[in-house]
C-alpha cells in the first residue's frame, strides 16, 4: 500500500469510523478492497466519494485559513472603522466620578474621545482623570479629559454649566446622561421634597442639560444623546420590605419620565441628524444603593444583595459603547425574568399588575 493510500485510509477511518461505504461492510479499507491493490483503492475512493469531498480534502487546509483571513479583514474594516468614528469625538459624561459613569469614561477614553467628565465631587473626577491618563489607550489619539463640577439638582445653574461645557471644545458630539440617584421607601411614607429631589436629579437636571447642549448639536446637524435609564424605566416594581433591594416610586417615575423624554426627543430631532439612545440596565454592582436616600431624606447607606450580584459597570459601559457604535436606540441589559416582566407589562398588563400586587401584599403581610 502506498503512503497515499495509508493517508486516505487513515483519514477516512478517523473521519468516519462507522462509514462502511469504502470497506464493503467489513472493517478496514485495505483489507476489504475487492481488488486488493493500492491503485484500485484510490479508484474506489474516487468512485464512491463525491468530487466535493476530494476537493474539500485538498482545499480545506488552504481555504480555511483564507476564509478566516478574509473574515478578520472584514471585521477589522467594519469594527475598526466604527472605532475610528469615535476618535476625537467630544463626549460629555455626567456622573463620571464613580460606577457606570467611570466605566464609560474608561471605554470612551480608550477609543480616543475628547472627554468632559461631570459630577459634583471634583476630587473623584480628578482621580478618574488621573487613572485614565495613567492607563494605556487601546485605540486612537489621547486627549486630556476635562473636568466640570455639576450638580443636576441645581436647575438654575444648568445654563451656565452648559456654557462652561461648550466653551471647552466649542461643541459636543455625544452627551451621556448617566448621573443619577436612587431612593428607598413607600409612596405614602416618603416626604414630598424627597420625591422632588429624585425627580430633579434624575429627570429635570438631565432635561435642562440636554436642552442646552442639544442646541449646539442641532446647529451642527449631528450628535447623539444617551440616557442611562433603568429596567425600572420600563416597569414599576413595588417596594419590597423583605427584599430591601429595589428602587421605588420616585426613582421608577423619574426613569419612566426619562424614557418618555428620550422617545419624544428622538422623534423630534431625528430629521436634524441627532440620534437618541436609551440604555436600561437591571442591577449593576455600583454604589447606587449606598448613596440612595430614604423616604425621610436620610442616607440609605447599604449595598443591596441584588445590586451586589448585578452586572459589572464595565459590562454596561462596553454594551453602551456597542449601542453607540451600532446606532441602537433602546437597549435593555438584564436577565430573563425582568425581560418577561417588561413583556407582560406591555402585552398583558393585567397579569403584570396582579403579580406586582401579590408581591406587595406578601411583603406588607410579612
Ligand atoms: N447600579 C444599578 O443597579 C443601576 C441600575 C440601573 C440604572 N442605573 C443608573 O445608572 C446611573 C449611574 O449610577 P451608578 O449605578 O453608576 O451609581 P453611582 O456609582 O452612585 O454613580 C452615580 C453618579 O451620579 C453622580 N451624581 C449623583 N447625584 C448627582 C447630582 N446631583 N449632580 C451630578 N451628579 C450626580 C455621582 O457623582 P457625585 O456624587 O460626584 O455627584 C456619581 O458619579 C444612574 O442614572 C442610575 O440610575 C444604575
Amino acid at each position: 500500500m502506498s503512503s497515499l493510500d495509508v493517508f486516505y485510509s487513515r483519514f477516512f477511518l478517523v473521519a468516519a469510523p462507522n462509514n462502511n461505504r469504502f470497506t464493503g461492510g467489513g472493517g478496514s479499507l485495505s483489507s476489504t478492497s475487492p481488488g486488493g491493490g493500492s491503485s484500485s483503492l484510490i479508484s474506489q475512493l474516487i468512485q464512491h466519494s463525491s468530487m466535493k469531498n476530494i476537493l474539500a480534502l485538498f482545499f480545506l487546509p488552504v481555504a480555511l485559513p483564507y476564509l478566516m483571513y478574509k473574515f478578520i479583514i472584514a471585521f477589522r474594516k467594519r469594527y475598526g472603522l466604527k472605532m475610528r468614528r469615535l476618535e476625537g469625538k467630544v463626549v460629555v459624561i455626567t456622573g463620571a466620578s464613580s460606577g457606570i459613569g467611570e466605566s464609560l469614561a474608561k471605554v470612551m477614553y480608550a477609543n480616543g474621545c475628547r472627554l468632559i467628565l461631570a459630577a459634583r465631587r471634583v476630587e473623584e473626577l480628578e482621580r478618574v482623570k488621573a487613572e485614565l491618563v495613567r492607563s494605556k489607550t487601546q485605540y486612537g489619539t489621547v486627549y486630556m479629559p476635562a473636568v466640570v463640577q455639576l450638580d443636576l439638582g441645581d436647575l438654575k445653574s444648568m445654563e451656565a454649566k452648559s456654557l462652561e461645557i461648550l466653551e471647552i471644545y466649542g461643541f459636543v458630539d455625544i452627551l451621556i446622561n448617566n448621573a443619577g440617584m436612587s431612593y428607598r421607601g413607600t409612596i405614602l411614607e416618603t416626604n414630598i421634597d424627597v420625591d422632588q429631589r429624585v425627580m430633579m436629579v434624575n429627570y429635570f437636571g438631565p432635561l435642562a442639560l440636554t436642552k442646552n447642549l442639544a442646541h449646539s448639536m442641532v446647529e451642527r446637524q449631528c450628535g447623539r444623546v444617551v440616557f442611562i435609564s433603568s429596567v425600572q424605566g420600563k416597569i414599576a416594581i413595588p417596594y419590597s420590605f423583605s427584599l430591601l433591594s429595589d428602587d421605588r416610586s420616585s426613582y421608577t417615575a423619574s426613569k419612566h419620565a426619562l424614557q418618555a423624554l428620550a422617545d419624544s426627543l428622538r422623534a423630534e430631532l431625528t430629521d436634524l441628524g441627532i440620534k437618541v439612545t436609551v440604555i436600561s440596565p437591571g442591577y449593576v454592582k455600583t454604589h447606587l444603593s449606598m448613596n440612595a436616600v430614604t423616604g425621610t431624606g436620610h442616607n440609605y447607606g447599604r449595598m443591596d444583595a441584588a445590586t451586589a450580584s448585578g452586572h459589572s459597570p464595565d459590562y454596561v459601559a462596553a454594551r453602551t459603547l456597542r449601542a453607540i457604535l451600532g446606532g441602537e436606540t433602546d437597549v435593555v441589559i438584564c436577565s430573563l425574568m425582568p425581560r418577561i416582566a417588561i413583556f407582560l407589562r406591555n402585552l398583558c398588563p393585567e397579569v403584570f399588575f396582579w403579580v406586582m400586587a401579590n408581591r406587595a401584599r406578601k411583603d406588607s403581610v410579612g
